[in-house]
């Protein structure tokens, strides 16, 4: 099994991401870590643990940054995860108490116990990664990989024409995280507006599993209702998935190597860039086998309660 952290701002993705990792056989989820983003961070840290306590499973959740690093903190998108972040559709309150460590700290401890062993899956502003490389450098040498969801290198942004949101909430954390020295491999909105999970697959994905995936059916419905206006598709992309999907499965990518920079002021601010170099330790995932992961999705998910 791999070994995985999931940085994380649940969010309605980031929701559909988190049950299939901590549901797949071939992951194991060491740690959750919270930011800001989709949510305040601190509504962040217990939609995580609602999450857990939904998938009947408990792992670590350590609260992170409530603010990115320079910039102020932009306004949570209410009118694309609700106000709570699923939709508006609730979940009991957590029993489960977080992480007396910070998200940092939490992410420096296990990675220097397991030097070479763990995987970092931030999938919303890189905020905590950052702080961690900051408080710790030597952690750099020590993490297995960091697959990304975040950026936007061949089409536009989402939350501006050049940005996308996770980069854009906190642009001098990814410039920090995108060229440090671990391997990083980057799913922006190049590869996760490809796939779609339209209204039918979510029904039947919630008569398979009516509570977990009777959850993600019915928050989805806000998330789609957002992308029919902004799309016009009838559906949802799942986008924090591809980031935890190739975790288990690099096979199905197709993946392109460069160098990695990021605007941090000025128009264009959280623009991802990229310079084509064939030695790098740094990758752009640009293709995945779309019907292999929207059926092992289901074939994961389809079995839960
Ligand atoms: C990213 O931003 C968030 O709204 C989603 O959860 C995802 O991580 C997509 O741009
Ligand atoms: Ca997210």
């Amino acid at each position: 099994m791999k070994k995985v952290i999931i940085d994380t701002d649940p969010g309605i993705d980031d929701a559909i991401a988190l049950c299939y990792a901590l549901s797949h056989p071939k992951l194991e989820v060491l740690a959750l870590t919270s930011i800001f983003g989709n949510v305040s961070t601190e509504l962040a840290t217990q939609n995580a643990l609602r999450i857990c306590e939904l998938c009947n499973t408990s792992v670590p959740v350590a609260q992170g940054a409530d603010s990115p690093l320079h910039i102020k903190r932009n306004p949570a998108p209410d009118f694309v995860h609700g106000v709570n972040g699923f939709g508006n559709i609730e979940l009991p309150v957590p029993t489960t108490r977080r992480d007396k460590s910070s998200a940092a700290e939490l992410i420096i401890d296990l990675v220097r116990e397991q030097p070479g062993e763990i995987t970092l899956i931030p999938v919303g502003p890189l905020t905590n990664l950052a702080k961690a490389l900051e408080q710790a450098p030597d952690i750099a040498d020590k993490v297995a990989e960091v697959i990304v969801m975040g950026g936007v290198f061949y089409a536009s942004g989402n939350v501006t024409p050049f940005a996308e949101a996770n980069i854009w909430n906190d642009p001098h954390a990814a410039q920090k995280v995108l060229t440090a020295s671990w391997p990083v491999v980057v799913h922006g909105l190049d590869i996760t507006h490809q796939i779609v999970f339209d209204r039918p697959y979510l029904g039947r994905l919630a008569a398979a599993s009516p509570r977990i995936g009777g959850f993600l059916h019915n928050a989805a419905e806000f998330y789609i209702n957002f992308y029919k206006e902004q799309r016009n598709i009838d559906g949802c992309c799942p986008h924090d998935l591809l980031a935890v999907a190739y975790a288990a499965n690099p096979q199905w990518y197709k993946t392109e190597t460069g160098r990695f920079d990021v605007i941090t002021d000025g128009e264009q601010i959280g623009r991802t860039t990229t310079t084509k170099v064939c030695e790098s330790n740094k990758q752009i995932a640009l293709d995945v086998d779309r019907t292999a992961l929207i059926d092992e999705y289901f074939d994961i998910l389809g079995t839960r309660p």
